[in-house]
Parts: C-alpha cells; structure tokens; sequence
C-alpha cells in the first residue's frame, strides 16, 4: 500500500495482522489485506485505495442517475427499476438480458478483484473487461474496469455504488440525481449474512451471531452502516437527493414508482409504470436470475437459502435473532437511529 492519503481527506490505515487472523477464521479477505478509512472508519480491501481518487475525481453529467446503498438493502431491485423506467419502459430494450454489472455499473467493484477466494478459483473480471474493449479497446485493465465501464455506459447512467457520499465527488448532488435505498438493518444483517455464505468471494462460516456482532462492530466489508445512512439522510430534502425505504416500495410499489417518476422527469404513462412494476417484481427478476456460477457462489447454500433472490420480504430477521441478540441490535438501532433521527419500519 502506497497511499496514506486520499483526494476525499480520508487516511488510509491497514487493519493489523491479528485483527486479519481474526476475521479470517470466518470468512475469506484480500490478497493484499484491508484498510479502515479515517475519520469515518469505512472497511474495504486495500486494493480500494488504487481506485479512490479515480472515484472521488470522476467526472458526472447531469443526466446520471447513482445508485448509492448499503448492501443488501434491495439495491438490485431498484437497480432494474431505475434502469428499466430510464431505458426500457416498454420492455423492448435489446440489451435487457444483459447482467446488470454491464448495463448499470458497480462504481468500487474493482477493489474485489483480489478477493483470496476468487484469486484462488480463478475468477477475474476479465469478461466484464472484454465488454468494455468491444466499446472502448484503449482501455487498460489495471485503470479499473468499472470505474470505466461506468465512463462510457450509455446516457443516462445509471452507476450503482455502496460507497457513501464523502467518498464520492462532492459536487455529485450539485451535479447528478442521487437514488438512496435504506432497508431495515435486522433484515440488511440477516440478508447480508445469507449473501456472505452464498458468495464465494467470502466463504463466511461463522455463526450468525457471530456476524451479526461483526456487522455491529464494524468488522463487515463496507462497514460502518451508520454513518452511511447519515450522510444520505441528512440530505434527504436536497431537490437532488431521492431517499426511499425498501419497506415502502414493498408495501406500495406504484406509489413509489411515482415518485420516482417525478424525481426522475421520466414522464412514463401508467401503462408503462404498470411495465415496470411487472418487469421488477420479486417473481420476475427471480425468474430470469442466471444460473449460479460455481466458481463465484456456492452451490449448496444456494440450494439451502434460495439464492440471490432469497425472500424478498419483510421481517425475515425474527426467524434467525436469538432474544439476547434481538435485545442487543435494538439498543445498537434505537441509539443510532435516534441520533440520526431516522426511524425505520
Ligand atoms: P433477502 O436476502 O432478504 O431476500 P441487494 O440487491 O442490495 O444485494 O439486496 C438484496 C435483497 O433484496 C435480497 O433480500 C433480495 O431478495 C431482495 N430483492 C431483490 N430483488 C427484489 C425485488 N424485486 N423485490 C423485493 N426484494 C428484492
């Protein structure tokens, strides 16, 4: 690791070798470790830090439209949404079959590409690469192949990222449309740790308990969850900033859809609202979920927990919370969303 310092302000600390042995008789990490980003403390694989400036410097239009979420916060679903009321809302669009890696790129996949799991089995980002030298064959590989993807993916893009807003460009809300998805954190623990398990890259084996407690610790990648959802809320009435619930979108998609309608100014008639709310339900996207690769999830526990499509649902984290847990994440939650001064459903 060169860097000490980033564009964004932020130091560049790598996390101890007893704090990596540590996590790792979990889960698999990073070739080349992690780091924390200080002040705010976010947890990413080092490799991160070769990217940083590029993400913090990229330059946006006014007609991009990012994703920005916590993961696991149904950022999939609003990724098809966004992409299909902006380029496809008459469900005809040629490349709709396309992985939406391709046609709604993740801004800071890149740091994962040295991922001891997927190093180990071979996996690389080298069909994403090739995809953008068909458009683009001056690309090099090592400039980050979504941080370019997102360069030149057609307008409007829609680039999706879990980073938060002060690693971002701090012109972005002056400049683009900002779409955040915050879902309950009991649910965001409970879907994450069956995404953990499922996805090769992290192996994880522990206990959900044990993860639950990592994830409040901020021991998780993309930790801390907090300060995340406090950026974005604090700029919730920016006319840029559209900040929605999952919870709200599955107890009211069309309502929902409205109003991204006018954040969007994508002035779809309802029967193409109604296209959108059919194309992006639950059963339809789990529909057309592409076989399980298996070198980058896990077969089995795809089989056991249901896949990326898992549930869908609301609630799901009463059947894995232990009393004593439950009681321990209500504190965490009541006394972060209280500061914060968000409540969730
Ligand atoms: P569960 O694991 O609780 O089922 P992300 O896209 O941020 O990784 O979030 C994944 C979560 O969103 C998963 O939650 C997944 O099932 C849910 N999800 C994905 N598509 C959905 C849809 N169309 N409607 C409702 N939930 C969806």
């Amino acid at each position: 690791m060169n860097k000490k310092h980033l564009c964004s302000g932020h130091e560049v600390v790598a996390m101890s070798e007893e704090w990596l042995a540590r996590i790792e008789k979990d889960q698999k990490l990073y070739t080349h470790g992690m780091v924390r980003l200080m002040p705010d403390g976010w947890l990413y694989p080092t490799t991160f830090t070769n990217f940083a400036d590029k993400i913090y410097n990229f330059k946006l239009k006014s007609s991009d439209v990012v994703l920005m979420t916590a993961p696991k916060s149904g950022t999939t679903w609003m990724q098809e949404i966004l992409w299909t009321m902006l380029h496809n809302p008459d469900l005809i669009h040629p490349d709709a079959h396309k992985s939406l890696l391709i046609r709604s790129p993740q801004i800071d996949f890149d740091m994962l590409q040295d991922g001891k799991a997927w190093v180990e089995k071979g996996v690389s980002m080298g069909d994403m690469f090739e995809e953008l030298r068909q458009t683009c064959p001056d690309k090099k590989r090592e400039d980050g192949v979504f941080v370019q993807l997102c360069e030149v993916t057609p307008d409007p893009r829609i680039i999706k990222t879990h980073l938060p807003l002060s690693l971002l460009p701090p012109d972005i809300l002056d400049t683009a449309k900002v779409v955040y998805v915050a879902r309950n954190p009991r649910d965001v623990t409970v879907s994450m740790y069956h995404h953990f398990q499922h996805l090769n890259l992290h192996s994880y084996t522990g206990t959900f308990e044990n993860f639950a407690k990592s994830f409040m610790n901020n021991d998780l990648l993309y930790c801390p969850y907090w300060p995340h959802v406090k950026m974005a809320w604090e700029k919730k009435d920016h006319p840029n900033m559209h900040f929605v619930f999952y919870e709200d979108k599955k107890a009211d998609i069309m309502s929902e859809l409205r109003k991204l309608n006018d954040f969007l100014g994508a002035n779809l008639t309802q029967q193409q609202l109604d296209n959108v709310v059919h194309h992006t339900s639950f059963s339809s996207m789990k529909s057309r979920e592409r076989e399980a690769d298996d070198i980058v999830f896990n077969k089995d526990v795809r089989k056991s927990s249901g896949g990326f499509f898992r549930k869908g649902t609301i609630g799901d984290w009463r059947t894995h919370f232990s009393p004593e847990l439950e009681q321990e994440m209500n504190h965490w939650i009541e006394t972060n969303a209280s500061e914060i001064g968000i409540s969730f459903k």
